[in-house]
């Protein structure tokens, strides 16, 4: 079989290139393992977190040998002696080993895909999760105003989305805008970057350009994946005891906060980490079906993937995410066309993308 594999840590600066493509023996499960056919495989930012070392156990590479990829949507094809899930079931999962064709995985992490959950949502299923578990720690009710950085990013579109369907106001923000236009759930997205921001008068423009859109209310809490400055100019419009939660280093810049800021305003920072990368989500059952019900009852949308790309065709798919969304989310298509179709029939789909 074939997988992509690191023997050491990487670099964005070496365009982790310690990355390459083997031929690795089958693998087999544990006793507690199921063997999963990989269909799906994103590119995700996470992915390189994982590369470079980044992540605390149990996200740690087992070096050398590593399998990169740390999410995926596949079909079960064999179990360990203790484990209960049929073959032919389709999982998405969050454990490291999901760019190869096949991939060991505990029966604990495993996510059975729920019926019509597009395939390439189920391939980075920790991203809705994610949305889920960010709006309830931003606790707001029908009517308060939420502000989410990277508008465009999955994950920022995912709590968009759900936010709009609790009947919140939602703000994003973007470096740059994309013709795509608004995307759903959105009532509008600004330009904000760091650039620029050190000019006279950039602090009260943009305070005022998010009060314009937001018909004048004070945010309650800002969703942030971006940090740096842009971040504590935004920050400059939360309400009295509004809140920062955030969730990504994209810049890899500080928060860009103000201490007196805080201090007047009496503001938090919330910090959040994907609850399923140290608790599996079979231990929290409950927590898990009620997202899931959440992320299905309602059509939900994704922007299907950009570009789908074979394991052989890794370097182009790296250099691409990397490019940003001028490229879109970047996916591994790993089992072929019709597999992937079949897939899709199982869970009510009329297609793979929905
Ligand atoms: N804490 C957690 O548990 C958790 C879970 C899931 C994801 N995340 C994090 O959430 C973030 C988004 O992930 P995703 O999968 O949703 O991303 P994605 O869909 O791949 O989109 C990334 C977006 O970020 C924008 N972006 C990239 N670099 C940027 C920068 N330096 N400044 C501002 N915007 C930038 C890109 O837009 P342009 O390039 O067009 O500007 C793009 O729209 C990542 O940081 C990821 O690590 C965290």
């Amino acid at each position: 079989m074939k997988a992509l594999i690191f023997d050491a840590i990487g670099s964005e600066a070496d365009k982790f290139d310690v990355v390459a493509l083997r031929d690795i023996p089958a693998v087999a499960p544990g006793r507690h393992e199921v063997v999963v056919k990989m269909l799906l495989a994103p590119v995700n930012w996470s992915d390189f977190l994982f590369i470079g070392g980044r992540y605390p156990e149990p996200r740690v590479p087992r070096l050398p040998g590593q399998i990169a990829g740390i999410t995926g949507v596949g079909v079960v094809v064999e179990g360990g002696a203790a484990t209960r899930i049929a073959p032919g079931t389709v999982v998405s999962f969050s454990h490291p080993g999901s760019w190869a064709d096949f991939t060991s995985v505990p029966e604990a992490a495993l996510i059975p895909v729920p019926t019509g959950l597009p395939l390439h949502i189920a391939a980075q299923i920790g991203n809705p999760l994610t949305a889920w578990d960010l709006l309830r720690m931003a606790n707001l009710g029908p009517g308060g105003t939420i502000v989410l950085t990277a508008a465009y990013a999955n994950v920022a579109r995912c709590v968009a989305q759900l936010a709009a369907r609790s009947g919140l106001h939602v703000i994003g923000t973007a470096r740059r805008l994309s013709p795509e236009g608004r995307p759903a759930g959105y009532d509008a997205v600004l330009e904000l970057s760091d650039e620029g921001l050190e000019a006279p008068g950039q602090a009260d423009a943009v305070l005022d350009r998010v009060m314009t859109a937001t018909g004048g209310r004070a945010p309650d809490v800002i969703v942030d994946c971006v940090g740096g400055p842009a971040l504590g100019m935004l920050a400059r419009a939360l309400a009295p005891y509004g809140k920062i939660i955030t969730y990504g280093t994209l810049t890899g810049r500080d928060l860009g906060l103000n201490n007196p800021l805080i201090m007047s305003k009496f503001l938090s920072l919330q910090a959040y980490g994907y609850r399923y990368f140290s608790t599996m989500p079979a231990a929290d059952a409950h927590h898990h079906r009620q997202a899931l019900a959440a992320l299905t009852e309602q059509p939900f949308s994704l922007p299907p993937p950009a570009d789908l790309h074979g394991l052989d065709d890794f370097r182009l798919a790296i250099d691409r995410h990397f490019d940003g969304a001028r490229h879109g989310k970047q996916v591994f298509r790993i089992a072929d066309h019709a597999e992937i179709e079949e897939a899709a029939a199982k869970l009510g789909l009329a297609s793979a993308f929905g």
